[in-house]
């Protein structure tokens, strides 16, 4: 007689954010419109490195905890870095999502979520990587551009690469600096990261050098 399928518990996000947090938000959704059971997933903190932003505002009225450590109320950046991982930590997550969080992280958190921590780009990576992946491309005068779902590592998104998708640049984004290129972008990166997140919790995967394996 063939083994019943053992349920899988729920895997747990800890969200990392640093601005309007609508990447959070698709996740919220998506999770919300699956359920937790088939999404295989749950948010249980979302953590930020400023206060008064939208993103947080978005986990309050999701009902979800939040904590904010800022590097100025840190002696050296190390010391932020630790309490950071420490913050995290105490959520109990199995992976972590950087989602617009502006800042990177040092050796202690990549210590202990090394290989469980998720990121998301504005760029097709190795092209643009960097806080301004948007007007770079634009400023390259790259035809096609994107986003990059990626592992971190301890370069500047460098990381072994999850999935990618793919935005036109039209003539007229050159007129507003990318904004409009990057709300383009945004639609793509959103359902990108809630599919990747979702397939690597309820999946498994295995990270073979560069190449992300998902079971
Ligand atoms: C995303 O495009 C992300 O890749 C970049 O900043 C943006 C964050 O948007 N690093 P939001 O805060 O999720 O709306």
């Amino acid at each position: 007689m063939a083994a019943k399928p053992v349920a899988q518990r729920a895997k747990r996000l800890v969200v990392l954010v640093s601005g309007s947090g609508t990447n959070l938000q698709a996740l919220i959704d998506g999770i919300a419109a699956a359920g937790v059971e088939a999404y295989g997933a749950e948010i249980v903190a979302v953590g930020a490195d400023r206060d008064g932003i939208e993103g947080l505002a978005r986990a309050e009225r999701a009902g979800l905890p939040v904590f904010v450590r800022r590097v100025r109320d840190h002696g050296t950046r190390e010391e932020w870095d630790a309490a950071l991982a420490e913050a995290v930590a105490r959520h109990e997550p199995d992976l972590v999502v950087s989602a617009g969080f502006m800042k990177i992280v040092g050796k202690e958190f990549l210590a202990r979520f090394g290989g469980r921590f998720v990121n998301t780009h504005p760029a097709l990576l190795p092209s643009f990587p960097g806080a301004h992946g948007v007007r770079d491309a634009l400023a390259y005068g790259a035809r096609v551009t994107g986003c990059t779902v990626h592992f971190v590592d301890d370069g500047v998104d460098t990381g072994p690469i999850i999935a990618q998708g793919v935005v036109e640049v039209r003539d007229e984004d050159y007129e507003d600096e990318g904004a409009a290129l990057h709300e383009r972008i945004k639609e793509v990166e959103r359902k990108l990261l809630v599919d990747v997140v979702g397939r690597l919790a309820r999946n498994g995967y295995r990270i073979e050098g560069r190449k992300v394996v998902i079971q």
